[in-house]
């Protein structure tokens, strides 16, 4: 006789976590801004770093990490959105970083600097833009702790989510399920309330949330009513 477990419903109710993205915080009262989540009990922040050149935007370097570092144990999630993301990784070892996660279409040599990055003592993480296809990250999903795929093209907070990630984060779910690999799966840009339920329904691990954490009076109520969504 078969006794049929659904995972599903505690997989998600259980494991999704959200990490509100500090560019969209007000970096005038950012240790303000952190010490919140900490009380309300979120225990990864996103740091986008942007190099003007990989995008079109400029916005922080390691000291910006190894300064909250100092206030902070939260997990930090640093997401590389700069060429030659090799060239920065020992700086940001040294700020305290926990992962970084730097773009497949910004580096030819993703296995040195995966391996680089574990030997920093980090977690290594890859991110694909909007168009680049998951046949991208294939080569590599048995060795990188997290995938990132991004739902708008990164260089801005605020923007719309691009519903063709969600077949995206499908195709990655089910090679993680087929494969027995042990990735995390992270989506990131234009998320909120509105679409939480289907990206935890899509297998997602961690929701990155700028605009739609950061924008709210409320921060608490506001993630109540993401935990609902996703009960
Ligand atoms: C976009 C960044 C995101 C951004 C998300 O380039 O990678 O992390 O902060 O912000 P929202 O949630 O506003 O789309
Ligand atoms: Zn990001």
């Amino acid at each position: 006789m078969f006794i049929v477990i659904s995972t599903k419903k505690c997989y998600y109710e259980c494991n999704m976590k959200i990490l509100p993205s500090v560019l969209a915080s007000d970096w005038s009262k950012l240790r303000k801004e952190i010490e919140l989540t900490q009380s309300l009990g979120i225990s990864h922040l996103h740091f986008d770093v942007m190099d003007g050149s990989f995008v079109p935007v400029l916005t922080f370097g390691p000291k910006f990490v190894a300064d909250i570092r100092k206030h902070t144990k939260q997990f930090i999630d640093v997401h590389l959105m700069v060429d030659h993301p090799g060239t920065y990784i020992d700086d940001f070892a040294k700020a305290g970083a926990d992962m970084c996660t730097f773009h497949i279409e910004a580096e030819k040599y993703s296995f040195r600097t995966l391996q680089a990055i574990r030997n920093l003592g980090m977690k290594a993480g890859i991110a694909l833009n909007p168009q680049t296809p998951v046949s991208a990250v294939e080569a590599i999903l048995d060795i990188v702790d997290l995938v990132l795929v991004m739902s708008v093209d990164p260089g801005f907070g605020g923007q719309s989510f691009i519903p063709q990630t969600e077949e995206k984060l499908r195709s990655l779910d089910q090679k993680r399920k087929e494969k027995n690999l042990g990735f995390l799966l992270s989506v990131d840009g234009g998320i909120n309330d509105e679409n939480i339920r289907l990206l935890s329904e899509r297998g997602v691990d961690w929701a990155v949330m700028g605009t739609s954490f950061f924008s709210q009076e409320d921060k608490k109520s506001y993630l109540n009513k993401l935990k609902k969504r996703l009960a």
